[in-house]
């Protein structure tokens, strides 16, 4: 039990990593697991926001025994979701582990609040209401403010 989210960073990526793990983290990580990967004595790739490609590539050709990808489910700056599904197809076949922060996406994003990682295995689940998903996204981002008709 952590007393707070930045605790949980620090122990959960410590805790998995060391000088024969690589650490891939996205560059908007919250800053408890920046602080958490400069604590990890493992080597550490940060890849571009949301760049599947520059995760496999760093798994790919990495020297270490093991790996984990940590990533934050919903960011906390833009807000915007992770590509979980992509990461955990991509981890799996690298014998690798994926960390997820759903700091942001309890409570707002799944099945019931579940979060994304939830909502990832739903929609594997089910196709179908996952293309109902990516129209109701889709419909989302049109009614954003930017797009919105002038008052
Ligand atoms: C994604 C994310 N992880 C971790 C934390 C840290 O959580 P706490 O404020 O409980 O330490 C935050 C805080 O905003 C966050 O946004």
């Amino acid at each position: 039990m952590f007393s707070s989210g930045f605790l949980a960073n620090l122990g959960a990526v410590t805790a998995l990593s060391g000088p024969d793990v690589l650490v891939v983290s996205d560059r908007t990580n919250h800053a408890s697991i920046v602080d958490a990967c400069r604590l990890s004595r493992s080597r550490v790739e940060i890849v571009p926001h949301r760049d599947v490609a520059a995760v496999a590539e760093a798994l790919a050709g990495r020297d270490e025994d093991h790996a984990i990808v940590v990533t934050d489910a919903v960011f906390s700056v833009d807000g915007d979701l992770a590509p979980l599904a992509e990461l955990h197809a991509l981890v799996r076949s690298h014998g690798a582990l994926l960390v997820v922060d759903e700091a942001h996406a309890l409570g707002v994003v799944g099945p019931g609040g579940r979060g994304a990682a939830a909502a990832a295995r739903a929609s594997r689940a089910n196709p179908t209401s996952s293309a109902r998903s990516r129209c109701r996204n889709r419909w989302l981002r049109r009614a954003e403010p930017s797009s919105a008709p002038p008052r």
